[in-house]
């Protein structure tokens, strides 16, 4: 594989474990059962990813990072839940903004481009509605 696009699906992969242990910490956290039961679903969709991230590495011929991404981090001192959650979403956007990075350097027809794809589509349309979740779950605790 393509030392570039290798480089960028590892960001894809350390960002998606990121997510996957930022969301577990948040859904601990949450006290409201609506928003508890979306970003532990989340969560479970980020795990997956992951597991499908690193089997598309390998079966290309890559070696899939072990690291988890910063971002988990930053989330986990973020302070009050409302910002964790603004800090969330600024992530997935970032994530968003990534995959169509790696779709650019993934022109050839294959496993690679149809899977980012199918990540990309997921992405743009969790930003949407996370956001508008999101936002609505807050206004509601407030
Ligand atoms: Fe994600």
């Amino acid at each position: 594989m393509e030392p570039a696009l290798e480089a960028i699906l590892n960001v894809l992969l350390e960002s998606e474990r990121a997510g996957v242990v930022a969301l577990d910490g948040l859904a601990r956290k949450a006290e409201n059962d609506d928003l508890k039961r979306l970003l532990t679903t989340s969560c479970e969709d980020e795990s997956a990813t992951v597991r499908e991230l690193e089997n598309l590495i390998q079966t290309a011929g890559g070696i899939p990072s072990q690291r988890v991404g910063p971002f988990a981090a930053k989330i986990a001192g973020a302070g009050q839940l409302s910002q964790q959650l603004q800090l969330l979403i600024h992530g997935e956007e970032w994530v968003a903004r990534k995959i169509e990075e790696a779709l650019s350097l993934a022109m050839i027809a294959g496993p690679v481009r149809d899977y980012l794809q199918k990540m990309a589509r997921r992405h743009r349309f969790e930003v949407e509605w996370g956001r508008a979740e999101l936002i609505r779950l807050m206004s509601a605790l407030e």
